[in-house]
């Protein structure tokens, strides 16, 4: 069994936001052409408690060399309050040859990465006319990280930034870092939501807000929005937005805004398509010019085994992580 912990994972990542935005690419294509296995997440959750929960993602991604393993990932936002971040995950590989276990990742890193290479793959394929060179970030925290690094791998262009959260420090400390380590961007922090919402046609939503409370009306015609925390839009702003999923199966589940507006409205036709049937398409997308389009991704464990995969591979080739001998029954490994 090999072992790689979260200063592994963060070097076999590093500088590999190109390879991540491939792997993840791949992913979707390959969930596209039904060479994928996804049953839905298990969520856990506690009696009396409607704050924290912990989510099971089984995940096979087929093609040349399969993959199957799960992600067992915890959101407890309390957490920041002790100074810890609000999601940790464990990421367990299987063989595809006998089943077993092979590889314990720790997975909080690949799910960020691989939550924000999809938003990014989303902002570069769902094309607006003008090509995006400011993003509203809305939700300071871990994701909108990550969001912000691939968004650059993706779009260069990129050169203005506008942050909003409800706790003014989250923004502000994400503003100093953003200072620091990208001192060519041009960073703002907006007053209020609406203001962050209209500040540029891109936006991406990352907050931990549990029931729907935004509109569409201050964001640009024509605008996207990459709403990756799945709770923030009004169910009557999913029905007006060309909406664009990563499966629909998977996303009209567990109250998200989706799941709100389908039960508004009993079906799915709001549902314009999902992002590895628009990448499967061999023409350029663009985006619709008059309405807001909305990218909502439930976040497939395959995208998790696909970052886990390229992982594994660097760290074995790098000789790094710790290798558990006599885990398993039977053997070495
Ligand atoms: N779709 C996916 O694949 C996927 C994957 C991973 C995480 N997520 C979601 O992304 C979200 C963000 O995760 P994170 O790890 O960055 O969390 P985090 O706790 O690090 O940061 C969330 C931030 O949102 C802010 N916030 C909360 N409510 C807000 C509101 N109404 N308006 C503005 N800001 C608000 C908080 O103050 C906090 O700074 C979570 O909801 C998580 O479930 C989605």
């Amino acid at each position: 069994m090999l072992i790689l912990g979260y200063d592994d994972v963060r070097q076999a990542l590093e500088g590999r936001e190109l390879d991540v935005l491939a792997a993840v690419r791949t992913a979707y294509l390959r969930h596209e052409r039904g060479s994928t296995a996804v049953p839905h997440s298990v969520f856990l959750r506690f009696p009396e408690d409607e704050r924290n929960r912990i989510i099971a993602l089984p995940a096979y991604l087929g093609g040349e060399q399969p993959v199957a393993g799960v992600k067992w990932i915890s959101s407890f936002p309390g957490n920041l309050q002790l100074g810890l971040e609000r999601a940790s995950a464990a990421i367990i590989l299987n063989s595809m040859r006998t089943g077993r276990p092979e590889a314990l990742l720790e997975g909080s890193v690949i799910s960020a990465r691989r939550t924000a290479a999809g938003a990014a793959l989303a902002a570069a394929t769902l094309r607006a006319q003008i090509p995006d060179t400011g993003v509203s970030l809305i939700g300071c925290g871990v994701i909108n990280r990550q969001v912000l690094r691939f968004l650059r791998a993706a779009l260069p262009q990129l050169e203005t930034v506008t942050l909003f959260d409800l706790d003014g420090d989250r923004a502000a400390a994400f503003a100093r870092r953003c200072a620091e380590e990208e001192p060519e961007l041009k960073t703002g922090i907006a007053d209020r939501v609406e203001e962050a919402l209209g500040a540029h046609p891109l936006v991406c939503l990352a907050t931990t807000a549990a029931v729907p409370h935004l509109g569409t009306e201050h964001c640009r015609p024509g605008g996207l929005v990459l709403h990756l925390s799945l709770r923030d839009l009004l169910p009557q702003a999913v029905l007006g937005a060309v909406n664009v999923v990563d499966d629909a199966d998977h996303v009209c589940r567990a109250a998200t805004s989706l799941h709100l507006a389908e039960q508004q409205v009993g079906h799915r036709e709001f549902i314009a398509g999902t992002l590895g049937g628009i990448l499967a398409q061999d023409r350029p997308y663009q985006r619709d010019g008059r309405r807001v389009t909305v990218f909502s991704p439930f976040g497939l464990g395959i995208l998790d085994l696909a970052v886990a995969d390229l992982v594994r591979r660097a760290a074995e080739a790098g000789g790094h992580g710790t290798s558990v001998a006599g885990f398993l029954a039977g053997g070495a490994g």
